[in-house]
């Protein structure tokens, strides 16, 4: 063994716990000090190779900020100072649907939840004992929550003939400035809205690691759009200028949902395992139906302007995540491999990079344009393996855990120079390198 490959999984394990407040872990230390949605169930993931009690705290802690409605909210806000848009800015306090006693955000993110609560199961199994007692009960207990939250995906976000899970903030894909929507964010006209000061470029070395000016602008703006109607989902669809079919999310919620019917069947929850998996087989024909005709790649749809969008990121390989057909699935492998994705000869590491280095909009360091962020590499991996192209998920997994390497476990990096960019010690980094330690030695 190498030095890097003992001393990973021990770094890692360190910087969850320097950013562990008890009962939920910061995102990160000081970009993102509160617990966001899709963070928790990676960062849960991570944990449950050290501690499944905790790995369920983490979970619990974020369902607690769940909405009536079923939507797991992006960010759940924790008394931490130092983030912009904070409680003030997102104003749910008194929405009917959200919770009265726990601070959140309005937008939601992708659904990764079921992923965790499975690889947490698998980790309890194998362990045995308390820590299956444990998981088993936990499921019992929140398992109607996590039902919930896939059937509001499906009843209220995904009512579009496309069958897409709909999005109305970028922030929502959790890719913020992808150029996945670049078309859709240039529509959005701005209106008066009070002044803020961002926060975010302070804990960055470069304020090109983060999105423009003038993005921000127009992520406050759909705030202040949601807000006027209350966040009501009907009301919003009508109204936000962000309207947006998002293949990637799509996926995520048919390979949870199958996950989470699983996991049902195993505490007799069978009829609502039946529905689920009909709510994940409707959303992988959804992304099926998405494909471009001249690359293969799963699209977006523009719901407003009633158009497909183009671009050439990660989310095209958005059926790696839920499957496919075995010819479409093996096409996409081969060209995640190939020599404009993972085997780009311009890359520091061959793992997919956010856009490819072909794409006129890529730049190698600007946050979802063009770095490669180790959580979806893993999530990828995960995946690939999931779905039996096992040599495909070793190879990629190989490179994912070289990149990081130099310890610094940052949250992204450039695709081109190897840089660390973004926040350094980003608690999703640490888990999924924890992740992959772990899944070799199955
Ligand atoms: N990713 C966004 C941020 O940078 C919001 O979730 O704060």
């Amino acid at each position: 063994m190498t030095e890097v490959a003992t001393s990973l999984p021990q770094a890692a394990a360190e910087v969850l716990r320097a950013n562990d407040r008890g009962r939920r872990t910061v995102a990160a230390p000081a970009l993102y000090p509160h617990q966001w949605s899709w963070d928790a169930a990676f960062v849960a993931i991570g944990w449950a190779t050290i501690s499944v009690p905790r790995a369920l705290e983490e979970m619990r802690h974020l369902l607690r900020g769940q909405w009536a409605t079923g939507m797991i909210p992006h960010i759940v806000f924790t008394p931490e100072p130092g983030y912009f848009p904070g409680p003030d800015r997102w104003r749910t306090a008194g929405v009917g649907q959200a919770p009265a006693d726990v601070p959140t955000s309005g937008i939601c993110q992708p659904a990764i939840h079921s992923l965790a609560l499975s690889v947490i199961g698998e980790q309890a199994r194998r362990k045995g004992g308390a820590d299956a007692e444990l998981f088993r009960a936990f499921l019992a207990e929140t398992f109607d929550g996590w039902l919930a939250w896939h059937r509001w995906l499906e009843t209220t976000r995904s009512t579009h003939p496309t069958g897409l899970v709909e999005i109305h903030h970028p922030w929502e894909s959790g890719m913020d400035n992808s150029p996945r929507w670049d078309v859709p964010c240039a529509r959005i006209d701005v209106g008066t809205m009070a002044p803020y000061e961002r926060q975010d470029v302070r804990h960055v070395a470069g304020a090109d690691e983060r999105p423009a000016d003038a993005d921000y602008d127009r992520y406050l703006w759909l705030v202040e759009q949601l807000v006027s109607v209350g966040y009501d989902d009907d009301a919003a669809r009508r109204t936000v200028d962000f309207r947006v079919g998002d293949v990637f999310f799509t996926a995520t919620h048919a390979m949870s949902a199958d996950l989470l019917a699983a996991l049902g069947d195993g505490i007799g929850r069978g009829a609502e395992a039946r529905k689920l998996r009909a709510m994940a087989a409707r959303a992988r024909a959804a992304v099926s139906r998405t494909a471009d005709p001249a690359t293969g790649r799963a699209r977006d749809f523009d719901m407003r302007a009633g158009e497909w969008l183009d671009s050439a990121t990660v989310g095209g390989f958005a059926p790696l995540v839920c499957g496919a057909d075995a010819g479409t699935y093996d096409a996409l492998v081969e060209q995640l491999l190939g020599p404009s994705w993972c085997g780009h000869p311009a890359l520091a590491h061959p793992v997919p990079p956010t856009v490819t280095p072909d794409s006129e909009a890529f730049v190698s360091r600007t946050y979802w344009r063009g770095p490669q962020w180790p959580v979806l590499v893993w999530l990828l991996t995960w995946a690939l393996r999931h779905h039996g192209r096992r040599d495909a998920a070793e190879a990629i997994g190989r490179a994912g855990r070289e990149q990081l390497g130099d310890l610094t476990f940052a949250e992204y990096y450039d695709s081109l120079s190897g840089q660390a960019l973004g926040s350094q010690n980003q608690s999703w980094t640490a888990a999924v390198a924890l992740a992959w330690t772990w899944g070799e030695e199955r």
